[in-house]
C-alpha cells in the first residue's frame, strides 16, 4: 500500500480576536452581511510580538508531544504557507533548528495557497518512502492579516491567522492518501511579491473563485473516493477548507453528504488558507469528533488556482 497514518495534531491561534463588528467600524460592512454571505463571525489576528514562526513552533511542539514522537525522529518537515515571516530561510528550516531535528531531515516550505496542507501531505507521503526516518511533521500556517487591505471590504472580512500541525507516520502497510491534486493557472487570487515595491495585498475575484470552488470541490471528493475504491459512507469526517460556508453547503448538498460529518470552524477562524484544514483537523481530534482508526477526507482549494483532496486515516 505505502501510505500514511495521522498520529497527532496541534494548533496555535494568535491572541487578537477580530469580530465582524470590529470590521464594520473600519469598512462599509455589517455582521449580518458577513455572516450570511460567508458564515464567518470572527477571526484571529497576530498582535505585535506574535509571528508566523512563533505560531508554527507552538503548533509543532503540541503535535509532537501528543504523538509521543521526538524531533530527532522526524524524517521530513514541510510547512505549507504563502505568508512566512521571511522568504528565506524557509520556516521549516527554522523549525529544524529550534526543535532540534536531525540535519538530514528534509525541510522546506511549500506554496499551494489554501490547498497547501493537502499538497504537503501528498509530498510527505512520497518523500517519507525514501527517508531514513518515517515520521513526518506537516504544517499549514498563515499570517494573512499582514497582506490585507483594510479598506477593501471584499477581502479583509474573510481572512484570519493561525497554524495547524500534524505528525504522520509512513509504513508500507498503511493506506495511501489517494491524493488528487490539481491546478488551473489563474490570477483570480493574487498576492504581489515584495519586489513590486508597493504594499502587498490580497486581491480576489470573489465570484469567479466561488464558481471554481463549487465545481472543483465536489469533483475532487468523488475522484479521491474513486481512487480509494470507497464511498461517502466509508468516510467519518469531511474536512473542508474553511473559505465560505456556502461553498461547503453546496458540496454537501450536491454529494448528499451527512451534514453532521461536515461541520467546521469557519465561524471563529475565518479563512486561514493553508492553516485551515490542519486547524480543523486538530479541533475535530481534540473534541473527539474524529477518533482512532477513523478516516478524514481533507479538501483544499484556492489561489493558483489549486485544489487537492486526500484521505487521511488516524492511527
Ligand atoms: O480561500 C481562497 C478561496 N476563496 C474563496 O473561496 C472565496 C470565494 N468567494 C466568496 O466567498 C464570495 O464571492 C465573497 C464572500 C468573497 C463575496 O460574496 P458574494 O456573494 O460573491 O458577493 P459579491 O462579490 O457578488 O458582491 C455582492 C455585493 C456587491 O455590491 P453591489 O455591487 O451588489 O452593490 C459588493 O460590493 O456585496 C458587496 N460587498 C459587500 N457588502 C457588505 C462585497 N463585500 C462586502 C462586504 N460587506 N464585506
Amino acid at each position: 500500500m505505502n501510505g500514511l497514518k495521522l498520529l497527532a495534531t496541534g494548533s496555535a491561534l494568535p491572541s487578537q480576536v477580530v469580530t465582524n463588528d470590529d470590521l464594520a467600524r473600519m469598512v462599509d460592512t455589517s455582521d449580518e452581511w458577513i455572516t450570511s454571505r460567508t458564515g464567518i463571525s470572527a477571526r484571529r489576528r497576530c498582535a505585535p510580538g506574535e509571528s508566523h514562526t512563533g505560531l508554527c513552533l507552538a503548533a509543532a511542539r503540541q503535535a509532537l508531544e501528543r504523538a509521543g514522537v521526538g524531533p530527532e525522529e522526524i524524517g521530513v518537515c514541510l510547512v505549507a504557507t504563502l505568508t512566512a515571516d521571511q522568504l528565506s530561510p524557509a520556516t521549516a528550516c527554522t523549525l529544524q533548528q529550534e526543535l532540534g531535528m536531525g540535519e538530514d531531515t528534509v525541510c522546506f516550505d511549500l506554496n499551494a495557497a489554501c490547498s497547501g496542507f493537502v499538497y504537503a501531505l501528498h509530498t510527505a507521503q512520497c518523500l517519507l518512502a525514501a527517508a531514513p526516518r518515517k515520521y513526518g511533521l506537516i504544517l499549514g500556517a498563515e499570517v494573512l492579516s499582514r497582506f490585507l487591505d483594510y479598506t477593501d471590504r471584499s477581502t479583509c472580512i474573510l481572512f484570519g491567522d493561525g497554524a495547524g500541525a500534524a505528525v504522520v507516520e509512513w509504513r508500507e502497510e498503511y493506506p495511501s492518501l489517494h491524493a488528487v491534486l490539481g491546478c488551473r493557472g489563474s490570477q483570480a487570487i493574487h498576492v504581489p511579491g515584495v519586489a513590486v515595491g508597493a504594499p502587498s495585498h490580497v486581491r480576489m475575484e470573489g465570484q469567479a473563485v466561488f464558481r471554481f470552488a463549487a465545481e472543483t470541490v465536489p469533483a475532487c471528493i468523488v475522484q479521491v473516493l474513486d481512487k480509494a475504491g470507497l464511498g461517502t459512507q466509508d468516510v467519518d469526517r469531511f474536512v473542508f477548507h474553511q473559505a465560505n460556508q456556502r461553498i461547503i453547503d453546496l458540496a454537501v448538498r450536491k454529494l448528499k453528504l451527512p451534514p453532521e460529518k461536515c461541520t467546521g470552524n469557519i465561524a471563529s477562524t475565518g479563512n486561514t488558507s493553508a492553516a485551515s484544514v490542519p486547524l480543523l483537523l486538530d479541533e475535530l481530534v481534540r473534541t473527539g469528533a474524529l477518533g482512532p482508526g477513523q478516516r478524514a477526507l481533507c479538501v483544499g482549494f484556492g489561489a493558483g488556482l489549486t485544489w487537492g483532496g486526500a484521505l487521511l486515516q488516524l492511527r
